[in-house]
């Protein structure tokens, strides 16, 4: 197995508050990993970090064994890591179909191009296919901003594939979303795996990750507690006490 992601002892304060503390794992390519822990762990702000939205105070992050620090966020697009966010991100005046073109122009010198593009594109038909994936084509022409929430939810996440990055970062991708909705987030995880992409995904919802991760990280107040396969941490005591110490 070949290591994607190595992140080495990273810290990040605010403050006095050590949100991320001297915290290390690595993730092997086209696996699924959970991230988990309880509210305020730090797990959001360990994203942030991975994907430069934040910058840290300590520790390094290798990416298919190069060090990107110092790149913007935009720029770890092209390197292939994409993430969606715990508050939904979308372009709400433009439509579903202009959202998702925006993430496949990248590529672009300029990203206006994405607005000429002819119907008959390639373009348009991945954005087509992908929105297929999600039942949003019929929508593709409707303003995201009138999206329910769930259905935005679907569309970030459609945007951040659309990258075509190695490695997709999901912020609760099941939180919020109705029972038939979430199969087609299941869906959408398991199409990416078989396409060999790794996804590393922040939930509280366990029966999802339990059925969706191969492995899980827990964090504890900024810290890494542990790491197993799904039906190890479920019986885990020390995941456990994390849960009810935090409440
Ligand atoms: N920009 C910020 N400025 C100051 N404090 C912050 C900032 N972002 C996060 N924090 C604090 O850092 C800690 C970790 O927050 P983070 O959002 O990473 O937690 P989380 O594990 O994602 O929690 P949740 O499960 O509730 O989303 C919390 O105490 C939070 O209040
Ligand atoms: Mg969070």
């Amino acid at each position: 197995m070949k290591t994607l992601l190595d992140v080495r002892n990273i810290s990040k304060r605010f403050g006095g508050l050590h949100a991320v503390e001297n915290f290390s794992f690595a993730i092997e390519k086209n696996t699924i990993i959970g991230l988990i822990g309880p509210n305020g762990a730090g797990k959001t702000t360990a994203f942030n970090l991975i994907t430069h939205f934040l910058p840290r105070n300590e520790g390094s992050i290798f990416f298919q064994e190069k060090n990107l620090k110092k790149k913007p966020p935009y720029a770890l697009i092209r390197h292939g890591i994409a993430r969606t966010f715990q508050q939904i991100r979308i372009f709400p005046e433009l439509t579903v179909r202009e959202n998702v073109l925006l993430s496949l122009s990248w590529k672009y010198d300029s990203w206006w191009k994405s607005f000429l593009l002819q119907d008959e594109s390639e373009e348009n038909a991945t954005a087509y296919k992908l929105l297929s994936e999600v039942h949003l084509e019929k929508h593709r022409d409707e303003k995201a901003g009138n999206l329910s929430y769930g259905q935005s939810k679907l569309l970030e996440m459609v945007r951040t594939i659309a990258t075509g990055a190695e490695l997709i970062l999901f912020d609760e991708p099941a939180a919020g979303v109705n029972p038939p909705m979430l199969n087609t987030v299941k869906k959408l995880i398991r199409n990416l795996k078989a396409q060999g992409k790794t996804i590393f995904i922040i939930e509280h919802n366990m029966p999802f990750l339990m059925e969706m991760a191969e492995e899980i990280i827990v964090m504890e107040n900024g810290k890494f507690l542990c790491r197993d396969v799904p039906t190890k941490i479920q019986k885990d005591i020390r995941v456990l006490e994390a849960y009810l110490g935090g409440s």
